[in-house]
């Protein structure tokens, strides 16, 4: 074999392997339905145990929280779903949510991610997706 069928041997391996790479959607990486519903599950028992936010959730259905959230995240993922709640600003409206609530409960997802195993890339691309919210959340 020669230098060159090596070298374009070698450039097309690793186009398919960039390929399969970028061919996980963050939907997978989340661990699809299933994960998805047991992270926001997880995300939920550390807001219930966490003093600085858990006040605002007192008087919530979690169960309908939980599907919403789950949706939601679905549907933001990349996933076969459609959100079906309310929009953040009338979801928010009247709550006082601060900087440091949002962050908060950033952080609990944040922590749920961690236990799931979820790899640091997918959770900075759910952050990413989550973080321009804040506008439609904070401060209402
Ligand atoms: C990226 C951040 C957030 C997202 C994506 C989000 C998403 C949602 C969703 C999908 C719902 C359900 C809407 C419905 O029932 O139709 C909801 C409700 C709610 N959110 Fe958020 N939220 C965020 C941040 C926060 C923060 C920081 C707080 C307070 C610390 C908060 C407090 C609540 C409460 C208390 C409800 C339930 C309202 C009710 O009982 O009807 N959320 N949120």
């Amino acid at each position: 074999m020669n230098m060159m069928t090596r070298l374009v041997g070698l450039l097309a391996g690793c186009m398919l392997f960039m390929a399969t790479a970028q061919a996980n959607s963050l939907y997978q990486d989340l661990g699809e339905q299933e994960g998805i519903a047991n992270l926001v599950e997880e995300l939920l028992f550390n807001i219930a145990d966490d003093r600085r936010i858990r006040h605002h959730f007192a008087d919530t259905d979690m169960e309908r929280l939980h599907r919403m959230l789950t949706e939601q995240i679905c549907e933001l993922a990349g996933g076969p779903c459609t959100y079906s709640g309310d929009d953040m600003v009338t979801s928010h409206t009247g709550m006082g949510v601060t900087r440091a609530d949002f962050n908060a409960l950033v952080e609990n997802l944040q922590l749920a991610m961690d236990d799931h195993g979820i790899s640091v890339g997918a959770q900075n691309r759910l952050l990413a997706l989550l973080a321009p919210m804040h506008h439609e959340i904070v401060g209402l």
